[in-house]
């Protein structure tokens, strides 16, 4: 009887997921969100004139031109296409905690829409892309993210919009992102713990029947995710 109980609690404690392991001493990583425009968005984009297998997007009516995609799905090459990249790197370990972020553009492609000429090419600056620290210890580090960037193509255009929080905990083993994007374009996140491959934190395409209008106010559709360690 009393080697049967005690060999189910035995059983049990193997059972038992991540939470029982002990805290790591160090952990590193880096997260990297990314806005991208989709090669192809039903009812919104179009094939690019000069190169079929490209595509491209009327602006905002009035307004004109036409504006080349990021020509990609979902990716997790920290490289990819984007139209507004932030990057942190977090370190925290038993004794201490460091960060820092890095934020950019992609390039913006104005194209005529009829025979697909170039009209210009610019890169919007990083000046509203920022992340800043909301609370830090040898446990966890929490950081928060406003970024948001127009089309430098066109003054007064809206922004994409994200915002959100970033948590490493060293001693729960997680990391987490827990924020909103705009309806518009495509919003993607990973993690690289550790020097590890990159884990999808999550990919949010645009919302059905939205486009570069659907821009304008704030981020208001969640996009969160949670990567364990
Ligand atoms: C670390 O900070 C969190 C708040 O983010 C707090 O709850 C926790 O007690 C702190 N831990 C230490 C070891 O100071």
């Amino acid at each position: 009887m009393r080697l049967t109980f005690f060999l189910s609690l035995l059983s049990l404690s193997f059972a038992l997921p991540n939470t029982s392991r002990a805290a790591p001493d160090d952990v590193v990583i880096s997260f990297w969100i990314k806005s991208f425009i989709p090669l192809s968005v039903a009812g919104v984009t179009k094939p690019y004139p000069k190169y079929k297998s490209l595509s491209m997007l009327p602006g905002i009516p009035i307004f004109g031109d036409c504006f080349l995609t990021d020509q990609r799905g979902f990716s997790s090459a920290t490289g990819a296409s984007s139209r507004m990249h932030s990057q942190a790197w977090v370190w925290v370990r038993s004794n201490g905690y460091d960060w820092s972020d890095e934020h950019h553009c992609g390039e913006t492609t104005e194209v005529d829409c009829e025979d697909g000429d170039v009209e210009g090419k610019e890169t919007q600056n990083n000046d509203n892309m920022k992340f800043k620290e909301k609370s830090g210890n040898s446990s966890k580090v929490v950081l928060e993210l406003k970024a948001a960037a127009n089309n430098p193509r066109v003054t007064g255009s809206p922004n994409i919009d994200i915002v959100g929080t970033l948590t490493l905990d060293r001693l729960n083993r997680f990391v987490e992102f827990n924020g909103k994007v705009d309806e518009f374009p495509a919003f993607e996140a990973y993690v690289s713990i550790n020097g590890g491959k990159a884990q999808t934190i999550g990919q949010l395409g645009p919302k059905a029947g939205a486009g570069p209008s659907s821009l304008a106010g704030g981020a208001n559709r969640a996009f969160k995710g949670t990567v364990t360690f």
